[in-house]
């Protein structure tokens, strides 16, 4: 008898990151970032990354050497990175050559509409080292990054 080979493909590891000021979702700002928590947060996660069939590793640090260590380290362990920068967005040049430098694609998300808030806000420094940004749809935008992501990791 001929045993059939296990052609299943290994499932796809995402790195997902949520930067500065992140930790105090719910409490922070609601009006602007919604009630739900961070780990509400990552719990949706975690049930959409169950149904996509995807592993995903989720770390939030205020950091921004933290972050810069975490990204060009990634290509050892992930396929993939989600991650909302916060503040970085607006200001890390360094965050942004190291998502231009990992190796593994990677998709910006926000929680608000970075481009109808103040103008400081309005540029991201970080969206051209990403192949594709979500922003504005709340908790929603991890989600639909997520599935962007996959989808472009699977093409
Ligand atoms: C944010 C938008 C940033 O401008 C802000 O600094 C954040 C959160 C968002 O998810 O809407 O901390 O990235």
């Amino acid at each position: 008898m001929v045993l059939k080979k296990n052609k299943r493909k290994k499932r796809l590891k995402i790195l997902i990151i949520h930067g500065p000021n992140l930790n105090l979702l719910g409490k922070r700002e609601p009006k602007i970032y919604g009630k739900a928590s961070l780990s509400k947060i990552n719990q949706l996660i975690q049930i959409e990354a169950q149904k996509m069939d995807i592993h995903v590793e989720i770390i939030q640090s205020n950091h921004e050497g933290e972050l810069v260590d975490l990204i060009g380290n990634a290509r050892k362990n992930y396929d993939g990175i989600l991650i909302n920068p916060a503040a970085y967005t607006h200001t890390s040049v360094a965050l942004r050559d190291a998502l231009s430098a990992c190796g593994v694609p990677a998709v910006e998300v926000h929680l608000s509409n970075i481009y109808g808030r103040e103008e400081f806000r309005r540029q991201s420094l970080t969206a051209p080292a990403c192949i594709g940004q979500v922003s504005g749809f709340g908790e929603e935008s991890y989600l639909l990054g997520l599935e962007g992501l996959v989808k472009a990791l699977r093409k």
